[in-house]
């Protein structure tokens, strides 16, 4: 039984389970597009305008002036166009294929959105869920449920909530391919695409909070979700003009079973057991909210000298955050070429703004990622390992050498990460995380997811190439890099010049 973060990693490492042997089932793939028996789509309308603005300046922007837009289907629209939408199409003997605006493991999209409008702004009060490909919105029940929703996510005064979005997971979309390792990939993608909901709502300066510490069971009865199957991991609330409560339901009755039933994605569909049992396990654990000691203390390497960060007097852009959502892509065909000091300091301060400007929204639990980075070929960086200390601005070299290439065989030989001109790393001891309160590994994984999604877009923006890399092998990163005996490779993303960066108009 599987019940901690720390065992569950140790059971789904890549030295244990052969992955590479396994043979994929192409008879039954997943579907990745859900579909209900409902009637009565809502199309939603086509967005004409796009926001301009420049990706630092959305992310350093912490003005308390908030707008309270109508909350109606054309700013619902512009939201799910900016963090889930199709962008590119691939054709196949047969069938296409479409790329979205986040990356995924595997192309397979486990991450679906739900959104809750109530009696305060101009959509038609209920639940819905949003089809990417059909670009409509299901409505699975048409009534005032901000009492519930508010109860079940732990909100006392929630007089000016406006909408919510519920970020869900569907397992066996990615554990098709990943088996019990999939738990992992399934909450990195939701990591990458709250960041973009995070960041199509700031652009539009609305009000928001984020929320990953909620009654799981009650939003799965509400959403209709086959726990098993699918689960609510994050939940984003907008907030407008306050309204006194009404008669909102108190218990919304259960979905219909084949509403419920749209969870199962593929006729041969499994069930891993460590994946409910982690999920559980995440619901139930007590613990407590934060780690005493930063993260950055406790993977067991330190820097010998820390080194304030300065952010770079060049400001490099090649395209605003709409355009970087817009043509983000993995990009493997890394050059060997430098990687210029004042392209890695924009990609820097990036990451230093995104730390700063969460800060508030995560209050209620301790930052549980260090940050660390392979030192390519970066002007002006010697080649080595490095941890960033967010908190002071500061990065520090924890050891001298060429790591890339062996790093890009410890990640099942994929050895193109090699010339990538630099590797973010994100780091977690995991012991810490199993202390943290139950949801700690989820909101450990998506917060990697985010951080992830912010240099994908940032690379996009600058103009070079990113890729993130969730297959590695546990113990060989871990040694490679030094960490102490809890202490894990969580995610990779590699960054650097590439042979093109497309952007189209
Ligand atoms: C959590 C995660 C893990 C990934 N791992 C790998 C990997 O190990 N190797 C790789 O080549 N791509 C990896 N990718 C990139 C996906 O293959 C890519 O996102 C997907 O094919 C969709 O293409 P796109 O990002 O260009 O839209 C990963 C992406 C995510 C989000």
């Amino acid at each position: 039984m599987i019940k901690s973060c720390s065992a569950y990693h140790q059971k789904t490492s890549y030295a244990r389970y052969a992955l590479k042997d396994q043979v994929l089932d192409w008879d039954h793939p997943p579907d990745l597009y859900k579909t209900y028996p409902v009637k009565n789509r809502i199309p939603l309308p086509k967005v004409d305008t796009l926001p301009k603005a420049d990706l630092w300046h959305l992310v350093q922007d912490r003005s308390k002036k908030k707008l309270d837009p109508d909350f109606d289907l054309n700013f619902f629209s512009q939201i799910f166009l900016l963090s889930y939408s199709i962008t590119a199409r691939i054709r196949y003997p047969g069938h296409d294929f479409y790329y979205r605006t986040v990356p995924s493991a595997g192309a397979l999209y486990p991450s679906e959105i739900y959104l809750c409008t109530y009696p305060i702004g101009n959509t038609e009060p209920g639940l819905y869920h949003y089809g990417i490909r059909s670009q409509r919105l299901t409505p699975l029940r048409l009534s005032d449920l901000r009492d519930f929703v508010a109860t079940a996510s732990g909100i006392r005064n929630y007089q000016g909530l406006a909408a919510t979005f519920f970020i869900t997971g569907n397992f066996f979309r990615s554990a098709w391919k990943y088996r019990a390792r999939a738990y992992r990939y399934v909450l990195l993608d939701s990591g990458h695409l709250v960041e973009n909901i995070l960041l199509a709502l700031k652009s539009t300066s609305v009000a928001f909070t984020i929320h990953y510490n909620f009654k799981d069971h009650e939003l799965e009865h509400l959403i209709g979700l086959d726990h098993k199957r699918e689960s609510c991991l994050a939940c984003i609330h907008c907030w407008g003009k306050e309204i006194p409560s009404g008669d909102g339901e108190k218990n919304p009755a259960s979905l219909s079973p084949e509403i419920i039933g749209a969870c199962r994605v593929s006729s041969h569909e499994m069930i891993y057991r460590e994946i409910v049992e982690i999920h559980e396990a995440g619901i139930k654990l007590p613990g407590f909210s934060s780690i005493q000691v930063p993260m950055i203390q406790k993977i067991g390497v330190s820097p010998g000298e820390w080194i304030q960060f300065s952010v770079p007097e060049k400001r490099i852009r090649k395209a605003n955050y709409s355009q970087a959502v817009l043509y983000r892509r993995s990009r493997r065909n890394f050059t060997k070429k430098i990687l210029s000091r004042d392209t890695f300091g924009n990609l820097l301060s990036l990451l230093f703004s995104q730390f700063e400007a969460d800060l508030p929204k995560t209050q209620e639990f301790s930052f549980p990622i260090c940050i660390g980075f392979l030192a390519g070929n970066i002007e002006g960086w010697r080649p080595g390992f490095y941890l960033l200390d967010l908190e002071n601005r500061k990065t520090g070299l924890v050891r001298p050498g060429v790591f890339t290439e062996n790093m890009a065989s410890v990640c099942l030989e994929q050895n193109w990460l090699g010339n990538a001109a630099v590797h973010f790393l994100f780091l977690t001891n995991l012991e810490a995380i199993d202390r943290m309160w139950g949801g700690g590994y989820r909101y450990t994984m998506i917060t990697s997811g985010k951080l992830g999604q912010m240099i994908y877009l940032g690379a996009t923006a600058l103009g070079i190439g990113c890729c993130g890399i969730g297959a590695l092998y546990d113990d060989e990163a871990k040694a490679l890099l030094g960490l102490n005996k809890e202490s894990r490779l969580l995610y990779l993303v590699a960054s650097g010049p590439v042979r093109s960066v497309e952007y189209f108009d």
